[in-house]
């Protein structure tokens, strides 16, 4: 009992005094693995305690989730842990003090606009949590805090249908967010005393809105946004005293910057020179007026000691830019995000899949769940198939098979070859060259190994 009481308390002072302390607290149980130990993430969710650790592997999950008080669920990381809710309700309900952090998620239901029932991506309801280092994409909206005041921190939030963050009744902190392409608010405040700090608020239908709430926006980069950039809503009645606090934003290129509200001490207005939207690098080129020009303050410096640079990218919790090669990307989820921030509201009608070229991107997206993601046959779904995965990393096995086999069992399935149906055909959703990718890939990286013939023969 006293090492709960004692998690609880870090907890709360993670809450207070920012997210690092709190992936102390929460680190400070078990670690619970899927999908070594548990199938699910949800299995392994209902089996951990406050403090515990859930660690995911790389892959993508077809699940919705409840998260548990005090539970840290960490993703291998946004590019390569995928949890997809499947078009129904909100993909992930938080709980009080806990954490969700490294995962891409997507594919809410559709349903509501607003308020507390509206199918979100990750949705804190009475439960003040902390989402970190997560691409929350292709949603009906990215985030809602209601009577939950959380951390929000360096996550991408694009692409989805109406809201990027929405924060109604929660004093919410939402830092070094790249927000971007959502159909409605980029961040909606009702009824709420947020601090919006260090974000970059980009190419949404607006940008910050708020009715009734005393936000601080602070060194936000809010530029190209359809309508207004900020758009404080004059309700003389119970406005009344609610004043907004800006300060050192860079405000430029939405329809109307400011609606009902002025520019806070420090505001600029001038185009940030991102080095590539287009690329959904929204870092800042040399000339960019926003660098060095958030507060002055020390306790706003970059992470080099600097004074800090306006937006996403500047300030003490600077986002890590965004994979800056596709080449690099080894998993579905930039995909995914491509996708959503092409076109936020159809992208949910749609099932998504992998479009990508190269061997590593197709075996991550299309054989790791099964075979995983070393190809040792452990992925995600092994566990809830009948027949084992083939562990693609035995060299005398793979050996053994000719490129042609190979190439067989991926076009044509297992079943093609004597082997198991499981093992499912892949020639209509791949090209040729598409499986000779991946056959090749195979051979270089995962078995590390190429045919040999006969064993008569002395090519060893
Ligand atoms: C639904 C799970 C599943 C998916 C997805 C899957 N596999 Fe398999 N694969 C299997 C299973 C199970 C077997 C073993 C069949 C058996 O033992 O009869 C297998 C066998 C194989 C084999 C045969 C190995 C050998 O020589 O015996 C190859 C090669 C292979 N998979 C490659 C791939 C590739 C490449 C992909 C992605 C394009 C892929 N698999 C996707 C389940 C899957």
């Amino acid at each position: 009992m006293k090492t709960r009481i004692f998690i609880w308390v870090l907890i709360g002072a993670g809450l207070i005094l920012g997210y690092t302390n709190l992936f102390y607290a929460a680190g400070a149980g078990r670690s619970l693995k899927v999908p070594q130990e548990y199938k699910t993430i949800q299995d392994a969710i209902d089996a951990a305690n406050s403090g515990d650790t859930i660690l995911v592997a790389s892959g993508i999950y077809k699940e919705n989730i409840q998260l548990a008080d005090g539970v840290l669920l960490q993703g291998a990381g946004a590019d390569v842990t995928t949890i997809d809710g499947g078009g129904e309700g909100s993909v992930v309900e938080g709980a009080k003090g806990s954490v969700i952090e490294g995962f891409t998620i997507t594919h809410s239901g559709k349903v509501g606009r607003s308020g507390d029932y509206m199918d979100v991506g990750i949705s804190a309801k009475y439960s003040p949590m902390t989402i970190a280092n997560c691409r929350i994409v292709g949603n009906n909206a990215g985030i809602r805090t209601y009577f939950s005041p959380s951390n929000i921190v360096n996550n991408v939030i694009a692409g989805n249908k109406a809201y990027g963050i929405y924060i109604l009744y929660s004093d919410s902190q939402a830092k070094n967010n790249l927000i971007y392409n959502n159909g409605g608010y980029g961040i909606y405040n009702s009824y709420s005393d947020p601090e919006i700090v260090n974000n970059t608020i980009t190419d949404n239908m607006e940008g910050i809105y708020s009715f009734v709430s005393q936000v601080v926006v602070k060194n936000n980069i809010i530029a190209g946004n359809k309508n207004a950039g900020i758009h404080w809503v004059e309700t003389p009645d119970n406005q009344q005293g609610v004043e907004p606090l800006l300060s050192y934003n860079l405000v430029w290129g939405n329809k109307r910057d400011y609606v009902n509200v002025a520019p806070g001490n420090g505001d600029i207005s001038e185009d940030p020179g991102f080095l590539s939207m287009g690329k959904l690098d929204a870092r800042l080129q040399e000339s960019s007026p926003a660098i060095d020009k958030g507060d002055e303050d020390g306790n706003y410096n970059d992470p080099d000691g600097s004074r800090g640079d306006i937006g996403a990218y500047g300030g003490p919790l600077a986002q890590k830019a965004l994979l800056a090669s596709p080449e690099e990307v080894s998993y579905a989820s930039l995909e995914i995000l491509y996708a959503a921030v092409k076109d936020p509201g159809r992208y949910l009608a749609q099932s998504w899949g992998v479009r990508a070229k190269t061997g590593k991107v197709l075996f991550s997206g299309k054989c790791a769940p099964c075979h995983g993601p070393q190809g040792k046959g452990d992925g995600p779904y092994s566990l809830s198939e009948g027949v084992k995965p083939r562990d693609l990393s035995m060299g005398a096995l793979l050996s053994m098979r000719t490129d042609e086999f190979l190439f067989g069992v991926i076009k044509n399935g297992g079943a093609f070859a004597g082997l198991s149906e499981v093992m499912p055909p892949s020639g209509k959703s791949m090209s040729e060259e598409e499986i000779n990718n991946v056959v090749q890939y195979i051979r270089s990286e995962i078995c590390k190994c190429q045919h040999v013939k006969e064993s008569g023969d002395t090519e060893q």
